[in-house]
């Protein structure tokens, strides 16, 4: 009460409203509390008591008013929250339903249907890039065992840890997490505070001076247009109670050394960055539970305050597992959506390491969802092909993330076309010349040099600052694209656009065996696709031709003793399987080399397609099958020995018909 009365000082008598009510209490109370005292309590008290002066007396019945009141704010302030963040603008489908255009199926999602748990760990984690592409991609979908994400709001904040910080790349869902984390308080699933306020950074204007009343005003959700002084008394009285989610601190600007006091009171006006230094140093609201999130990129920024901060956390995305959690919570109840979403992404690693960022997960399911619905008959066909959902993604990415999204570019146009947009920006160019530079020279890692002047681009993450030499203070930024498959489709986009009728197949013929280039060739497939003269012998020339005779026992199980073995011709050899391999997944991308591919194989006179034991995945041998369906005089398809699950079977059934 005291220091309630302490901090209002300079505002609260001036109140007029609190005045009238206060005096109100005061002289309604005490008639009453006459009454009552007598008859009840105090059978010997006496009306010429002078209650005014009795300070206890007032303080009951005050404090039960300003509880009162600060209730039914926080009820308001839950019942706004709960309502408001049930149907979020960034749930809703990227792909709009304008009116007039037909789009069967935009699925909007609501926070309770989708969100899934993500992997946080303690402290941050640096990515190590191994040399092999497979390991390569399985850096990015971490596992993690259970406990590497706090389940509850007590895990991340409590007594001995109450002003955490949260990193996490763009996409990673710290704004979803904190929105999380705020609804359940408001459901009151989270009974650890009596009061929480979300405030987003980039609500701000760093010149503008506020008070911290303005400030909390200011907050999302906030469900009125004045935070009265009854409650206010109850936040200072109560900081430990109170919860503050400071979201996206990347997104001001921050002045490092700025010079200023720290506010006394609740209404003090102060730059929005001294008030966050005075909340998270426990100068104003001592003992208040403050949540930070940032991008790495602002890291330097803050780390002034790095002392202040019981605990930093990471976040990594999803985990394999919590993808497919995700997958089911997107297609609901839709079982049949769900099996056929989840197969489309699981069978196919590139796809499924895209999605360990969530806003990933979110593209490609809003992107595969109406396709599966507006073919809900039996057979539906998906954009298997990578090239194409890639070309998708970045549309998506590009325009979602880097600028408001033209609304034309994201109707159920980016299926129908699959080209990139006509004025495709300056920056992808600059963009496929740092990927292709740093697939060749195996840099994951791109410095600051390297990427000058598309250091903002919505297609890389910014990494941990690097020092220049042992022991030096210089520091260099260090950044990588969103995706290590995103840099490869970058890099083919380059290879397509800037080599010539010559050096392209030369560059080919020279890296077609090399690990590093065969995603990076896929893609360029693909989008040769689009390209007016097409170079088919690029790949077509290429293909082994040897074949062999063979009359193993797997051609021949039901045949009678007496008879001759039958024998087979097969392609390709042991030798020629791993280039046949790559070069179909390549055929596979495009739609008008098939026909090319498939005469060209014909030539080489076999009936038997051996691909045992060649390490294929399932949607390995989709491509195989895909292509090679149409050759004709094939008697036998060999795909055993692979790990490829039921699937396998689908296709070796699919070709024997
Ligand atoms: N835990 C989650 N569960 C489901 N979807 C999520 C989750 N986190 C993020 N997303 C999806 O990813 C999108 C981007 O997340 P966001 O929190 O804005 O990222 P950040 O703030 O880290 O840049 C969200 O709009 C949502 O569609
Ligand atoms: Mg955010």
């Amino acid at each position: 009460m005291d220091k309630f009365l302490e901090h209002l000082a300079p505002k609260a008598f001036t109140n007029l409203h609190f005045v009238a009510v206060l005096l109100w209490i005061v002289i309604g109370g005490t008639f009453l509390a006459v009454f009552v005292d007598m008859d009840i309590n105090e059978p010997r008290a006496s009306l010429n008591r002078s209650f005014m002066q009795d300070s206890k007396f007032l303080k009951t019945y005050l404090n039960s008013y300003l509880i009162k009141s600060y209730k039914k704010f926080i009820k308001r302030m839950r019942d706004t929250i709960t309502e408001e963040t049930q149907e979020l603008l960034e749930l809703q489908s990227p792909f709009s339903d304008n009116p007039g255009e037909k789009i069967t199926a935009v699925k909007h999602l609501t926070m309770d249907q989708i969100y899934t748990n993500l992997v946080l760990i303690q402290d941050r984690d640096e990515y190590k890039f191994p040399k092999n592409r497979e390991e390569q991609l399985k850096v990015y979908p971490w596992s993690r065992d259970e406990t590497s994400c706090p389940k509850k709001l007590k895990d991340l904040l409590n007594k001995d840890s109450n002003k955490v910080l949260i990193i996490g790349r763009p996409g990673i869902g710290k704004t979803f997490y904190c929105t999380k984390l705020i609804r359940d308080w408001a459901s009151g699933a989270e009974k650890h505070f009596d009061a929480a306020f979300f405030v987003k950074f980039r609500r701000f204007d760093s010149a503008d001076e506020l008070s911290l009343r303005e400030l909390l005003m200011k907050s999302e959700y906030f469900p009125t247009h004045h935070l009265d002084d009854e409650v206010c008394c109850q936040l200072l009285e109560n900081p430990k109670d109170v919860l503050i989610l400071f979201d996206g601190f990347d997104e001001f600007r921050h002045d490092q050394h700025m010079e200023s006091t720290y506010p006394r009171g609740i209404d003090e006006k102060k730059p929005l960055q001294i008030l966050y230094q005075a909340l998270v140093k426990g100068i104003l609201l001592k003992g208040a539970s403050v949540l930070t999130t940032t991008r790495p990129t602002a890291l330097s920024s803050i780390k002034y305050l790095s002392q202040s901060f019981d605990k930093t956390l990471e976040v990594l995305g999803f985990s394999w597992e919590q993808i497919k959690k995700y997958v089911e919570n997107f297609a609901g109840k839709d079982k049949q959506t769900r099996q056929t979403l989840w197969r489309h992404i699981s069978s196919n690693l590139n796809l499924l390491s895209l999605c360990y960022v969530p806003v990933n997960s979110f593209i490609i399911c809003s992107s595969l969802y109406p396709i599966l619905q507006s073919n809900s008959s039996a057979g539906v066909s998906l954009p298997s092909r990578l090239t194409t959902i890639y070309k998708i993604a970045v549309k998506v990415f590009y325009f979602k993330r880097t600028r408001e999204v033209p609304k034309k570019y994201l109707t159920s146009e980016l299926f129908e076309s699959d080209d990139l947009p006509d004025e495709v920006p300056e920056e992808f160019e600059k963009l496929g010349k740092v990927a292709f530079d740093g697939i060749k020279e195996g840099k994951l890692i791109l410095g600051e040099n390297e990427v000058r002047g598309i250091e903002d681009s919505a297609l890389f993450h910014r990494l941990p600052d690097q020092r220049l030499n042992h022991g030096s203070l210089n520091r260099e930024k260090q950044f990588c694209f969103i995706h290590l498959t995103m840099q490869e489709f970058f890099a083919a986009w380059h290879l397509t656009n800037k080599m010539n009728e010559t050096e392209l197949p030369t560059f080919v013929f020279e890296n077609i065996q090399d690990g590093k280039w065969q995603l990076v060739f896929q893609f360029l497939a693909g989008l040769m696709d689009d390209k007016e003269n097409q170079q088919f012998e690029i790949f077509t020339h290429l293909f082994p031709v040897k074949t062999e005779e063979s009359e193993s026992e797997r051609y021949n199980e039901d045949w009678p003793e007496n008879q001759e073995k039958t024998k087979v011709t097969c392609w390709p050899t042991e030798n020629g399987r791993e280039l046949a391999v790559t070069l179909l997944k390549c055929i596979n991308e495009t739609s008008k080399m098939n026909t090319a591919v498939q005469r060209k194989l014909e030539q080489s006179n076999f009936n038997c397609v051996d691909f045992n034991h060649c390490h294929l995945t399932a949607v390995d041998c989709s491509s195989l099958v895909n292509v090679m369906e149409n050759v004709r005089g094939i008697s036998h398809f060999d795909l055993s020995g692979n790990n490829t699950g039921p699937l396998a079977a689908q296709f070796g059934t699919n070709m024997q018909a």
